[in-house]
């Protein structure tokens, strides 16, 4: 049975602030549904506290084909607890402004990371944006070049969200009725 006071960590990552910025829309979602949260950036020492938070939400998105290794971390050092609250994943990427990219299984990056690091929760797939301004060089050729192959905008002077709102609020509701439930939905 849950406490009064049990509260939920969102850990956001990313460089952009789009995770950041979709972890604060799920946060919204939790408080609607009367679940209290802390929202943290993901460091090498980000943990859930065992005596506050009774259920976590990983919001990080994907950079050259990558994972944060502090996600990874954060999987490793708490497997325990994780394996034993409520955990929602939310992987956020360019790839996945095509729908069908959404499925966690098709999502190349997600399936590797779910069988790299064990991961246990309910995971999401959500789309993120694409900044060119705010780009290096480098990074605006390669994101240039990845767009490319995959029949996406090249103009570097554009910036598109391509992130779902509706996906995230839906992914959010269900998160929350999960943790409600009391039942981790595994
Ligand atoms: C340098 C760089 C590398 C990226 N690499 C990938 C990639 O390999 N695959 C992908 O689907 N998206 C990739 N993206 C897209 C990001 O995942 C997307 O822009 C996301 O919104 C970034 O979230 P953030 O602002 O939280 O970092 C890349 C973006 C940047 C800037």
């Amino acid at each position: 049975m849950r406490m009064g006071d049990d509260r939920v960590l969102i850990v956001y990552g990313g460089r952009f602030g789009q995770s950041e910025k979709i972890a604060s829309a799920m946060r919204a979602t939790l408080t609607e549904k009367g679940l209290p949260s802390d929202l943290v950036p993901l460091t090498p020492k980000t943990a859930p506290d065992p005596s506050t938070h009774s259920a976590l939400l990983l919001v990080t998105s994907v950079r050259y084909g990558h994972f944060d290794r502090n996600a990874y971390r954060l999987l490793e050092r708490n497997r325990t607890w994780l394996e034993n609250h409520p955990t929602q994943l939310v992987t956020v990427s360019l790839t996945a402004r095509k729908p069908e990219k959404r499925d966690p299984q098709e999502h190349s990056y997600t399936r590797k990371f779910l069988a790299k690091s064990g991961w246990k929760g309910s995971v999401a797939v959500v789309a993120g944006s694409l900044l060119y301004p705010q780009y290096n060089i480098f990074d605006r050729l390669v994101i240039q070049f990845i767009m490319r192959i995959t029949d996406g905008p090249t103009d570097p002077s554009q910036t598109i969200e391509y992130t779902d709102w509706e996906q995230v609020e839906k992914v959010a509701t269900n998160f929350a009725d999960t943790i409600l439930s009391g039942n981790p939905g595994r």
